[in-house]
């Protein structure tokens, strides 16, 4: 089977999906996996701007440079470019659904679906909380990160 395509997906594309994309990236890197990565949102009011700056300076704590990365609105391509798409919580979910075209061959979940006890939790959205808040979301994303490649890496 070939590699996942995965896109994660939140309202903003500027706090969750990208944390989730640079802890993919992180992971895959460490463990010597390439994935196809990106991240989107369900709105456009963030398009073209670069992640919040909470979420900047969480993934620099944890190792990833994430300030080149700019938000996008989800797009009918993604759903048969991505094998995966993953949403942060069940309203993001909803949108994705009906979005969903046709023809879509991706399959859409959540992301905490990836972690063992997890299935059919949101990922909270940190942007009205505080700093402690997005390192919640770093810890939620790269347990779904690490679940991932896990299911991806054969044991040696
Ligand atoms: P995100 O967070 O969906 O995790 O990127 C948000 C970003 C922006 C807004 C809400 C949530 N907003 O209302 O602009």
């Amino acid at each position: 089977m070939p590699n996942p395509a995965v896109l994660f997906v939140c309202l903003g594309n500027i706090c969750r999906s990208p944390l989730a994309e640079a802890a993919l990236r992180k992971v895959c890197q460490e463990a010597g996996l390439e994935l196809t990565v990106d991240s989107a949102g369900t709105g456009n009011w963030h398009s073209g701007e670069p992640p919040d700056s909470r979420a900047i300076a969480t993934a620099a704590r944890h190792g990833v440079d994430i300030r080149a990365y700019r938000a996008r609105q989800v797009r009918m391509a993604d759903f048969t470019r991505f094998t995966h798409i993953l949403a942060a919580d069940h309203q993001n979910l909803t949108h994705l659904e009906a979005l969903r075209p046709g023809e879509a061959t991706a399959q859409l979940g959540l992301i905490l679906d990836l972690v063992a006890g997890r299935e059919g939790q949101s990922v909270t959205d940190p942007y009205y909380g505080d700093a402690i808040g997005f390192e919640q979301t770093w810890a939620d994303v790269l347990a779904a990160a690490r679940a991932l490649v896990d299911r991806l890496t054969p044991e040696a």
